[in-house]
């Protein structure tokens, strides 16, 4: 694998609505994520990824831009911009912004032209097709639910893809125009002094146009959009020329959100001549997922979640690396949805950290991941902000769940869950802000802030340092960040155990996902203990190492051993 300076650092998804609010107005913005670049860089992150903070009418919280050159007024300003592009520099934080081209917001100037004149060349900047008879051209549906096809307001019989919300058109990578307006736009921000891009959605981009029913998938008589991707070839054409003509000349950083992709083209993603340089590894997140939606998911255990990832690894770790998570800002927090319930505990929280920030890749944390925040439980639908949870509320009613049901599977499954403000400190809102904030704050905010694990010894904050630290530590940085890894026999139950071979050194990984103690014989003798999620008295050692090779690991236990 060719180095890269990203190898060895962390980084960490900030969703700037709800990170820091520095005027009162109970949105989070540019300067508040500016006054905390300290307190990240004290984590140890190397590199910010930041939730899309274009102008935007925020349908779809900031993932539907009206103008890709421009900040929104909620977030700051340009000069902001330029201030924390600045800041972040002296702290040597690279700045990964989020690239959302796979569609704009419709009130982008392009779909306004386009409403104007549907057949003119900004027609052609979208996906607009007749109807059947007054009906769409196809059944497929949107992420958010209901059809792709939404009318083109004005005209008979022309509809605009979606492939998220409406309010959200699909932009035609067909059109070569289109494209170089996006490299253009690509190049200008990589100028002002971005470090590279997260890539949204970025697999929908080639579309399978034949535009053809499908058999449907659930009573609405519809089938999911992403069957269609399935057939639509020629993404790599389109990545490549991306990288081509809008990355490569800056070096930029690139990591893409992809879902529904075929194994076999590890190699064409991340490979030396991959059209990203990573991407994220959400295996353990398709888990238990239904076609039929939340309400139908069904419950992953540790297991599984080891499972999922030792297979990616598998696949992936010889070709480049993939980043590590256990939660984003679209997913539910991962210490509520994989932690039995007995591990829900600062312990537990340890334990899931360590398994994440060692298996092979870049780890990649989400804010308020690093003192543990957890899931919210919405009393009402009220409560809720997010456009997928509303849809997938109605589908869960809609197959028979009780109000109290289907709010249940939103608390589980909620977007929102990630949404909720940052915990900084016991101060109203968390301290997030002096106002209203946008969202309602986790009632927790009491027992999980910030503060108050700054200085407590032992704490979850304390200990995410440690497994950052550990990662540019002359000692292990080659075994954790480029060493093989291996699994320690999967056929044990309740139980994530692998190795890390570096050139040198060795590295075990042992995680008791079970609340009772285990003994267990490992095939190499153990050198010594490297971090312990029961905390590091030199009394430990002797405590857990019956001798070399046989360790008793106490209930949930976590820990990182150096092997012969
Ligand atoms: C990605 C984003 C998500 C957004 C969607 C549409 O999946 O992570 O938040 O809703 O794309 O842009
Ligand atoms: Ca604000």
């Amino acid at each position: 694998m060719k180095k890269r300076w990203w190898h060895n650092k962390t980084a960490y998804q900030i969703y700037p609505k709800s990170f820091k609010d520095s005027n009162g107005d109970g949105i989070g913005d540019l300067r508040g994520i500016i006054e905390k670049l300290d307190y990240l860089k004290d984590l140890g992150i190397g590199i910010l990824w930041i939730s899309p903070i274009y102008q935007s009418p925020f349908v779809d919280q900031g993932y539907d831009i009206s103008d890709y050159y421009a900040i929104d007024p909620a977030f700051g300003t340009m000069e902001d911009m330029e201030e924390l592009l600045a800041e972040a520099k002296n702290r040597d934080i690279a700045i990964v912004m989020d690239l959302v081209v796979n569609h704009c917001s419709d009130q982008h100037l392009w779909f306004q032209e386009a409403l104007k004149d549907p057949f003119g060349p900004y027609g052609d900047y979208f996906y607009i097709r007749e109807g059947k008879n007054g009906k769409p051209p196809c059944n497929w549906r949107s992420y958010f639910g209901g059809s792709v096809w939404e009318p083109l307001p004005g005209y008979d019989n022309l509809f605009y893809l979606h492939m998220f919300a409406k309010e959200q058109p699909d932009l035609n990578w067909e059109n070569p125009k289109l494209r170089q307006e996006i490299y253009q736009m690509i190049r200008w921000w990589l100028e002002k002094g971005v470090s590279g891009f997260r890539l949204d959605a970025i697999i929908n981009i080639k579309k399978d146009l034949r535009f053809t029913d499908f058999p449907p998938d659930r009573e609405d008589g519809l089938c999911a959009g992403t069957t269609m991707l399935a057939y639509a070839e020629g993404v790599m054409d389109f990545l490549q020329e991306m990288k081509r003509e809008a990355f490569a000349p800056c070096d930029a950083f690139t990591i893409g959100e992809l879902f529904d992709f075929r194994p076999e083209e590890m190699e064409r993603y991340i490979g030396s001549q991959g059209c990203f340089e990573s991407i994220f590894d959400f295996a353990p997140h398709l888990l238990g997922a239904s076609e039929n939606g939340w309400y139908d998911r069904k419950q992953v255990t540790m297991d599984e979640f080891r499972d999922a990832v030792f297979e990616s690894k598998a696949i992936s770790q010889e070709i480049g690396m993939m980043a590590n998570i256990i939660e984003n800002h679209d997913e539910p927090r991962g210490v509520s949805r994989y932690l039995p319930e007995g591990a829900q505990t600062e312990l537990g929280k340890k334990l899931l950290a360590g398994i994440s920030l060692m298996t092979f890749g870049l780890p990649f944390l989400y804010q308020g991941q690093e003192i543990g925040m957890t899931n919210k439980e919405f009393h009402s639908i009220q409560e809720v902000d997010d456009i997928s949870t509303l849809d997938e509320y109605q589908v869960a009613r809609s197959h028979g769940l009780t109000e109290k049901e289907a709010l249940k599977v939103i608390s589980q499954m909620s977007r929102d869950n990630a949404r909720t403000p940052m915990q900084w400190s016991r101060e109203a809102h968390g301290g997030f802000t002096t106002g209203t904030p946008w969202l309602l704050v986790n009632e927790n905010y009491l027992q999980i802030r910030v503060d108050e694990q700054q200085q407590r010894e032992g704490s979850l904050l304390s200990f995410y340092k440690q497994l950052i630290a550990l990662r540019t530590n002359p000692s292990y940085e080659e075994a954790i960040v480029y060493g093989r890894q291996e699994p320690l026999n999967q056929a044990w139950s309740s139980f994530t155990g692998f190795y890390r071979k570096g050139r040198e050194k060795t590295l075990l990984i042992l995680a008791n996902t079970q609340e009772t103690p285990r003994t267990l014989k490992l095939p190499t003798p153990i050198k010594h203990i490297i971090l312990d999620n029961y905390g590091t008295t030199p009394t430990t050692e002797a405590d857990v190492l019956k001798s070399a090779d046989t360790i008793t690991l106490k209930g949930y236990q976590f820990l990182i051993v150096e092997v012969e």
